[in-house]
């Protein structure tokens, strides 16, 4: 990006860039040193003072912290966000991977407002989504019950529920407190960088395909359009090389689900997760 922006600079009025802090993964010469998480003030400044000579620009839109760490001390972030602020280095912050609880004591402290959570959310790792519908879970199966009885089919789904997402409440939280949420990771991919639950999801890739046959779009499409049917305003992130990929996404924002279509999906989602 920073030759992009070095050899056509009228490109930077255009973008907006965002970048992340705390993960330390080499020393300032670029070795390999072994990972940790690093929020103290003097990293988070020098960190985002090279992205700006990497990029070549000199103002990030946003910064986000990578992610949390045992070791953060709220007010050295809030000092932190206060120096890039007032040196015009940093526009706008955020934060990444965090739950509701340590972003509450980070913005107590912190005059800047939080603008951005930045979180795995999928069809294919739905936690956050579900988080706090426990109950809704267990009355669905208990309606599937109820459903298949009524039209004389023999019960699929009867199993004793196991799995449960924490209650961190997240989506909740940054609906309430007006923080935009990014998905990562928002399709399936078997890729570095692609954190998916091992399981076998065969029954929900065939259900998102079907889905797509019928609106005549693209899996990728679908599974996208499910996250931005979900009335936080999650807006998923991910990257592409591939200009045909780039089109295909971009086609999720035209395709209205249904609720039913919406269910349908969760619902094999948690089948395929739930299952041992
Ligand atoms: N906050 C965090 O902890 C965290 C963690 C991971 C990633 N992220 C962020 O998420 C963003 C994307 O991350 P990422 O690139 O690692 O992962 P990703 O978005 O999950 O996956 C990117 C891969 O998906 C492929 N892809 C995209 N659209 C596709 C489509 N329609 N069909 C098939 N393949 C498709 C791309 O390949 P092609 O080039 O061939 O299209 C690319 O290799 C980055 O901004 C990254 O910083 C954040």
């Amino acid at each position: 990006m920073g030759r992009v922006f070095k050899q056509a600079p009228e490109l930077r009025a255009k973008s907006l860039v965002q970048t992340k802090c705390g993960q330390i993964i080499c020393d300032d010469d670029g070795n390999p040193v072994p990972p940790r998480i690093d929020l103290s003030r003097n990293e988070i400044i020098s960190s985002a003072e090279r992205s700006l000579r990497r990029l070549c620009i000199d103002r990030l839109d946003i910064l986000l912290l990578h992610q949390p760490t045992p070791l953060m001390q709220a007010d050295e972030i809030a000092e932190a966000f206060a120096e890039l602020s007032r040196s015009g280095k940093v526009r706008h912050f955020g934060l990444s991977n965090f739950t509701a609880n340590q972003s509450t004591m980070i913005q107590r402290v912190t005059e800047q407002r939080l603008v951005i959570n930045q979180v795995q959310i999928s069809l294919f790792n739905p936690r956050h989504i579900l988080d706090g519908m426990g109950a809704t879970l267990s009355i669905l199966e208990h309606l599937d019950l109820v459903h298949q009885r009524l039209i004389d089919a023999a019960p699929e789904w009867s199993s004793v529920r196991r799995w449960m997402p924490p209650a961190e409440g997240l989506l909740d939280y940054c609906q309430s407190e007006g923080i935009l949420i990014q998905a990562w990771s928002p399709l399936r991919h078997r890729l570095p960088g692609a954190y998916q639950p091992l399981k076998n999801f065969g029954a929900l890739d065939s259900a998102i395909e079907h889905i797509a046959r019928e609106l005549g779009s693209t899996p990728s499409a679908v599974a996208l359009a499910w996250l931005l049917k979900h009335p936080a305003g999650i807006v998923p992130i991910m990257s592409t090389s591939n200009a045909d990929h780039l089109i295909e996404n971009a086609k999720a924002v035209d395709i209205t689900l249904t609720d039913q279509d919406w269910y349908s999906l969760i619902r094999e989602s948690v089948r395929a997760i739930e299952k041992e």
